[in-house]
């Protein structure tokens, strides 16, 4: 007797710690006491560990000892092998929650597993006339329940979602955003997409380290220095300054960063570009809180101080906040032994972790906003990729019919509809409904062939075809020329076509004259980078630098736009048939192409 009373105490010390950390964990959601869960999640784990080969040794002792200590009764066996059976689900999904975490399925079933413990282990023990045993289970039992329910009832209310600081043009502090690799141990997928999308190259293109080296003082700024200009109106002003600090968009974490990190030589998180901490840790776009009429913006050279104030309240800014992340014990630290603690608790209990990097922020458009669009809703300002969409039918204002950003661009297929693709966020979790790729095709195949990849290229080029068609729509003839009318229609094009409305992206529409045989006859030259583009064909762009000029030419979503060319055809040419083809610059195969054969020209005399 007194063997089996020292086995029940044993018994009873080995499960009941168990009991009431499982218990806890189970009742009080983490974001309500996050210290504490965390504790209780090590000493759960780091006990369970212990006692395991314990518990095992004990279960099998127990079970073959002789069949006089056995009890005897019908009830006593049940909940014998009810305990049993308990016991050990307790530990498989033990061991599938400590791989997967709570969000793998036989987790749950572990969750309940202090009650479907605790219950037969104290009946058990009553049974067996075990009274104190089975009384000091059934006590700690209730009183862990009883604890974490007025935990649960009591602690002070704390949202799950992350804190939305004000806008304040404060920087923040830069150490709390954390390199792409380190969510890529965990995100694996989603951090294989980024990094070869352009977000992952926004300081790495040879484009932008040249341009960036003729704009040294832009390169300085940061949000802080921008909110000196607002606030002193005595400081020489430049608009430039708060519409072209090049960080702001290229390297996120140095602007709203408090780092002030080299971006000539730029090295770590300034260098990664646009990373997953930055859009992680977005909580709001700060948007128009300037007051009064928009100045007209026509001729930039002219604005007066007013204008500049006017312009500089309104611009769009991003509230960046990686202070309001909680942090899960040593997340981010640089030390390996030390990142492995915190994915183990990120792992196993994700759901502080989950809410805090995805604030509803990131579901709509205006993640997008400050990055995509310069500054202001001004249709004679460059670069307004964010504002075309905010105007065109693709922006409903209900969020079922809208088809935003996300939409087109954080999808493995594009359609132009809302979509909702399925996909697993980390390898061992479930697949999950709303996942969103990280590729953010949009088009820019000359970006993927510089990386060789032509896979990539190939998805790049495929989008671009999508976007548009083309096809002529009139066909004039003079003595040794053509003038051929060709309408370009965005069909799948969220904005304004082509996007990025600047010098630097241009579509042209491509004309060829072919005679009986196919042999090209006539052709419009392709346009260069430069300030005239040469004698080039049909330009689909948009420049604010000489407003004078016809270059307002962009296509507005689901719309078309007719663009003419003039062919000069050399004497006696015979042409048959004409083809159009569209260009987008950063593609070097044409997007659509169309061809109409012309009726035979009448004899020459
Ligand atoms: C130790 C592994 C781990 C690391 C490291 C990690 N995550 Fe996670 N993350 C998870 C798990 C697990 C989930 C939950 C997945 C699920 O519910 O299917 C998650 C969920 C998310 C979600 C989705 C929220 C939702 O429900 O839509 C986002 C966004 C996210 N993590 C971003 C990040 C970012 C950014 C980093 C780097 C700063 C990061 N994660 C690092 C494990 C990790
Ligand atoms: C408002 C955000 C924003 C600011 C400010 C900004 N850029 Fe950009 N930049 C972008 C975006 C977005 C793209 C390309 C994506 C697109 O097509 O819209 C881009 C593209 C570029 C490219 C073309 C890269 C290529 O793929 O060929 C260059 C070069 C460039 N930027 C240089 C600069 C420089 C230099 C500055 C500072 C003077 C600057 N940018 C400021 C957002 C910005
Ligand atoms: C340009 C901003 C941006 C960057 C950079 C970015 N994300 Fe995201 N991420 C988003 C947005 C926006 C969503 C989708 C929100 C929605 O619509 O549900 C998202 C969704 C997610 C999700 C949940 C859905 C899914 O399919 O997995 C995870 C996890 C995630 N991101 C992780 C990462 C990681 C890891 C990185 C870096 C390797 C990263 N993100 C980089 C903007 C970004
Ligand atoms: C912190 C600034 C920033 C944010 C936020 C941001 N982007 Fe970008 N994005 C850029 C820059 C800069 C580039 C240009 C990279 C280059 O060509 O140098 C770019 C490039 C792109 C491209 C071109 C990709 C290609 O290969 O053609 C797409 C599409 C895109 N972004 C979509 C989005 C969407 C959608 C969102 C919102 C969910 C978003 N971006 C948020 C800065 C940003
Ligand atoms: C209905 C689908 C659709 C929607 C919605 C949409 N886009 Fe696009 N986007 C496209 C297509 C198609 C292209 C390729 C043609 C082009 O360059 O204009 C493109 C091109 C781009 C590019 C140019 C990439 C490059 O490197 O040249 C950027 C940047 C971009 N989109 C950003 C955005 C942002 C930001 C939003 C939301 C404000 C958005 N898009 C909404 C379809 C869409």
């Amino acid at each position: 007797m007194r063997g089996s009373a020292t086995a029940s105490w044993g018994a009873a010390a080995l499960i009941a710690p168990h009991l009431a950390l499982g218990t806890w964990l189970l009742m009080v959601p983490d974001h309500l006491a996050f210290t504490a869960a965390q504790v209780v999640t090590l000493a759960h784990v780091g006990l369970a560990l212990v006692t395991l080969p314990l518990v095992i040794f004990w279960l099998v002792l127990h079970v073959r000892a002789p069949p006089s200590a056995r009890p005897t009764s019908v009830p006593s066996s049940v909940t014998r092998w009810v305990l049993v059976a308990a016991t050990i689900v307790a530990v498989v999904t033990g061991f599938i929650a400590l791989w997967g975490g709570d969000i793998v399925r036989p987790a749950a079933l572990h969750a309940w597993c202090s009650v479907a413990v605790g219950v037969p282990l104290a009946a058990h023990l009553w049974l067996s006339m075990r009274r104190w045993a089975a009384g000091a289970v059934a006590a700690l039992l209730a009183m862990a329940t009883a604890g974490s329910a007025a935990a649960r009832r009591w602690l002070p209310p704390a949202p799950l979602e992350a804190a939305v600081p004000s806008f304040d043009y404060v920087t923040r502090p830069a150490g709390l955003y954390e390199p792409a690799e380190n969510c890529g141990e965990c995100h694996e997928q989603d951090f294989q997409d980024w990094k070869q999308s352009t977000h992952a190259r926004t300081m790495g293109f040879s484009s932008v380290k040249e341009s960036m080296q003729r704009s040294p003082d832009l390169l300085t700024e940061n949000l802080q220095h921008v909110g000196q200009l607002v606030a002193d109106p005595d400081r020489p002003l430049s608009a430039a300054l708060v519409f072209g600090a090049c960080g702001s968009c290229h390297s996120p974490t140095s602007f709203y960063g408090d780092g002030h990190p080299s971006l000539t030589r730029p090295s770590g998180l300034a260098a990664e570009g646009t990373g997953c901490s930055f859009c992680h840790t977005l909580r709001e776009v700060r948007r128009g809180a300037g007051e009064g009429a928009m100045p007209a913006v026509l001729d930039p050279s002219s604005f007066s101080r007013a204008d500049i104030f006017a312009l500089m309240s309104r611009a769009p800014f991003y509230v960046s906040a990686p202070e309001t992340v909680r942090r899960y014990f040593f997340q981010g630290s640089g030390r390996p032994w030390a990142r492995r603690i915190a994915n183990y608790l990120i792992r196993w209990r994700p759901a502080v972790h989950a809410s805090d990097y995805h604030s509803p922020v990131l579901d709509d458009s205006r993640a997008c906003l400050a990055c995509h669009s310069l500054g202001i809703d001004s249709p004679e300002v460059p670069h307004m990729t964010y504002y075309g969409w905010e105007h065109s039918a693709f922006s409903t204002g209900d969020p079922k019919t809208t088809v935003s950003c996300q939409d087109c661009h954080m999808v493995r297929r594009m359609t132009g509809e809302p979509v909702r693709e399925q996909a697993r966020m980390v390898p061992w979790g479930p697949v999950r409904q709303g996942a969103r790729s990280h590729l953010f095709l949009g088009g820019n195949v000359q970006a993927a062939l510089s990386l060789g990849d032509p896979g990539l290229a190939q998805k790049e080029h495929d989008l671009n075809a999508s976007a548009a068609t083309i096809g002529i729509s009139q066909v004039q003839r003079n003595d040794d020329a053509l003038d051929v009318t060709v309408a370009v229609r965005s069909e799948r094009v969220g904005h304004y076509f082509p996007a990025l409305e600047t010098k630097l992206r241009y579509g042209w529409i491509e004309v060829k004259a072919l005679d009986a045989s196919g042999a090209v006859v006539a052709r419009t030259s392709p346009p260069k980078d430069s300030e005239d583009f040469g004698a080039a064909s049909a330009l689909i762009m948009s420049s604010v630098d000489d407003p004078k000029r016809d270059t307002q030419r962009l296509v507005a979503p689901r719309t078309s736009r007719e663009f003419t060319s003039h062919l000069a055809l050399p004497t006696g040419a015979r042409v048959q048939a004409v083809v159009a083809e569209l260009y987008n610059r950063v593609d070097p195969a044409p997007i659509a192409t169309t061809s109409r054969s012309l009726p035979a020209p009448d004899p020459p005399l």
